[in-house]
């Protein structure tokens, strides 16, 4: 039902453009060489193995939905909108505040968003892509104009920090963006999302569920915490990856030396390696951002959009493609004509927000000197 096929065959005139883009990432730092003092692991490995170096922690109680908050107020206020002018607020996360009520409820709250529709995707790390769908798709339908698509993680909340195979590899943050509806031939041109649920086991989170309720001894034998068997899990995110990003390209005739920017999530460099490789980029068609932060689940892809766009990469009427791969299994990815000039740059002192304090969020009020003209 939601595959590309039905997709294509819509005779599309109004489309999801990408107006805007918001990211955040905690201020305290977790390097390799702190890691060294806390399990039997060392720079050399994590680095070689994974491309990681370092990952942003919150060390200062703030909560996901604060993470998001924080991106989705710079991505509002870079084009001036309020958070009432939004239709739709959808958060991808495994990591939310509560259960219930959901992290987008909070989100929407803590932006003043009342009476904007809000909801949570679970999807693991293709939570912001199967997000980006709906957004989508909502647009596309003529049910919303203007929606925010958030990914936002504490991951450090679900890690074994006794387990040196996972712990290393996982980080916070958030990134979000902004859709609004377009009549242009721009904007989100066409998306691919799937799973496969006979693999549970490769990567989860078995306790806090109704399957297994929080008892002592589900504290004690680490059911609260993610688990994964890496090796099995990287063979898979590599063909998943290239799948979908071929089934993109082949479905819109473009060719994969015509992309601007690919994008994949940032579990592993050497996965995005493969891909990459594979698919015969140039590396400069290629960004990462995993040395910084690590995994960082929902949030990789719209953190590294966000960079990309901020670097000077994207170019007006270019194609960039995002490519997620996740626990379920699930995966996504999503083929952009770059509809937008380069979005203005918040100054330093919008963008350092250590925290969600009151004098960050009334600095960043919409509409104000950074609207766009
Ligand atoms: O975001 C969702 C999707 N996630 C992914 O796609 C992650 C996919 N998997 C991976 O990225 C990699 O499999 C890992 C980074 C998790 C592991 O890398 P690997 O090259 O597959 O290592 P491995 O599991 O085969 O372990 C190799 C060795 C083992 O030691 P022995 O048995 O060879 O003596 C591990 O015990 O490395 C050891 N090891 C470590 N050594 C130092 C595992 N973790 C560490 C560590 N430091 N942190």
């Amino acid at each position: 039902m939601f595959r590309g096929k039905q997709f294509r065959e819509q005779k599309k005139t109004r489309r999801a453009n990408v107006v805007s883009l918001g990211k955040y990432m905690p201020p305290d730092i977790l390097t390799n060489f702190d890691l060294e003092q806390m399990v039997d692991t060392s720079n050399e490995w994590i680095v070689e193995r994974t491309g990681i170096r370092e990952r942003h922690v919150v060390k200062n109680g703030m909560r996901q939905s604060d993470l998001a908050l924080n991106a989705s107020r710079e991505a509002l206020a870079r084009v001036g909108w309020a958070p009432t002018d939004l239709d739709a607020i959808i958060v991808g996360t495994v990591t939310p505040d509560h259960i219930f009520p959901s992290s987008a409820n909070a989100l929407a709250g803590k932006l003043g968003a009342i009476g904007v529709p809000s909801w949570d995707v679970l999807a693991a790390c293709s939570g912001f892509m199967y997000s980006l769908y709906q957004g989508v798709v909502t647009v596309e339908s003529g049910r919303a104009d203007r929606v925010l698509v958030v990914g936002a993680e504490i991951m450090t909340s679900i890690v074994d920090w006794d387990d040196r195979s996972t712990c290393v590899l996982f980080g916070d943050g958030a990134g979000v963006l902004l859709l609004e509806a377009t009549e242009e031939p721009c904007g989100v041109i066409d998306l691919e999302i799937g799973s496969d649920g006979r693999y549970p086991k490769l990567l989860h989170m078995p306790g806090g569920g109704s399957a297994h309720p929080a008892t002592h001894e589900t504290v004690d034998n680490k059911l609260h915490t993610l688990h994964m068997e890496g090796q099995e899990t990287f063979k898979v995110a590599v063909k998943t990856m290239l799948n979908v990003t071929q089934t993109l390209l082949n479905r819109n005739n473009v060719k994969s030396e015509e992309i601007g920017v690919y994008i994949g999530h940032q579990a592993n460099l050497r996965i995005i390696d493969a891909v990459t490789k594979r698919l015969r980029l140039r590396p400069d068609q290629v960004y990462n951002n995993i040395e910084k932060y690590g995994n960082t689940t929902s949030a990789t892809i719209p953190s590294c959009l966000y960079e990309a766009e901020m670097k000077g990469m994207i170019k007006k009427g270019d194609w960039v493609v995002l490519v997620s791969f996740g626990a379920g299994l699930t995966w996504g990815g999503a083929l952009i004509k770059w509809g937008i000039d380069p979005l203005p740059v918040l100054g330093d002192e919008l963008e350092a927000g250590d925290s969600v304090s009151e004098n960050y969020s009334d600095q960043l009020k919409p509409g104000r000197d950074w609207q766009r003209s």
